[in-house]
């Protein structure tokens, strides 16, 4: 962990943790009190913005689905022979279902497939196709926020756990609120438990910014919907025109950053609330964290994980990272 990240901890706990707590709605009335305005980026994912995800997912310059992948296609055995005590595989997250068949299959030693969600609804969904299609895998559900501490089911409890984390969901984190989470993992797994982790690379800023600010606006589009989303559920009344996405990338930060950038002087009504935006005045809406492996590495042994072993694309563009637990 770099003298930067643990800098960043203290103004993240005033820009973003005061945020963590509470509903959209509070989330949006706190957040665009604040002199740089922003809208934590866990509010994306209503029922539209989950689709437009999805679709992020599969556009030609989001790289990172298909780096990872590829990573995952082509070294999962290699993965599986380093963990030849592993039962249980401990998703953090469900709904990444082409990777988890890609690790069961390359994993036939594993007993045991435990996705954490806080949607019953995928949980459920996800357990039923898995468990027709891996006969002899129990599928144990646990329907939990993986961001704060999860108690696992007796019957995880004393067997090998390898906890899965893919997707660099990690990045979307403040590097004190990852590091945070890492132990959480590393707890939740026990001494000699692992965790294999997916985390987008440092790279050439053309490459990142062109990722989340595609051509066809699929995620201007997704950005945006959080606006929409406040004017159907909060009363509010942004002009959708007069807001524009933004992607830039942080050099200092390491991060990319989303925003939404509004055209012109203006007010918004949220209920009784107003908001006044100058002219190219943006609204904060996410950051995306990348680590070159010598910083994640740090990162890990921050958490108390060894790191074991780290794999890339043949672009270079992604790493899914080994880590044992030290305890
Ligand atoms: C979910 N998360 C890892 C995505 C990312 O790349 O940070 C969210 C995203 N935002 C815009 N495009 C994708």
């Amino acid at each position: 962990m770099s003298v930067v990240m643990l800098k960043d901890r203290a103004e993240a706990f005033e820009s973003i943790d005061g945020l963590q707590e509470g509903g959209f709605r509070d989330a949006v009335l706190r957040g665009l009190a604040l002199p740089q305005k922003m809208i934590p980026s866990r509010f994306f994912y209503d029922e539209r913005g989950s689709e437009l995800f999805e679709e992020i997912t599969r556009l030609e310059v989001y790289y990172p689905t298909r780096s990872e992948m590829e990573i995952f296609d082509r070294h999962g055995a290699d993965m599986g022979a380093y963990l030849p005590e592993a039962r249980a595989l401990v998703e953090f997250g469900s709904g990444s279902s082409l990777k988890i068949r890609a690790m069961l299959k390359a994993m036939p030693q594993l007993t045991h497939y435990a996705p954490i969600d806080i949607s019953g609804e995928i949980l459920t969904r996800e357990a039923e196709a898995l468990s027709a299609d891996f006969r002899g895998l129990k599928v144990v559900p646990i329907h939990a926020d993986f961001m704060s501490p999860v108690e696992l089911p007796q019957e995880l409890k004393d067997i090998g756990k390898l906890a899965f984390f893919p997707g660099s969901t990690i990045g979307n984190l403040e590097p004190y609120e990852a590091l945070e989470f890492l132990t959480r993992v590393r707890e939740t797994v026990g001494t000699g438990g692992h965790l294999l982790i997916g985390v987008d690379r440092k790279k050439d800023t053309e490459t990142l910014v062109r990722a989340y600010d595609d051509p066809q606006g699929v995620t201007a589009a997704f950005n945006l919907n959080l606006l929409t989303r406040a004017n159907r559920e909060l009363d509010a009344n942004f002009d959708l025109p007069s807001f524009i996405h933004e992607a830039r990338y942080n050099a200092d930060r390491g991060r990319i950053e989303m925003h939404l950038k509004s055209l012109k002087d203006q007010a918004v009504s949220i209920g009784d609330c107003h908001f006044e935006f100058t002219e190219n005045e943006t609204i904060h809406t996410e950051n995306s964290y990348k680590y070159t492996p010598e910083e994640f590495r740090l990162l890990a042994r921050a958490a108390r994980f060894e790191p074991l072993a780290t794999w890339t694309d043949t672009n270079e563009r992604f790493g899914v990272y080994l880590l044992r637990s030290e305890g």
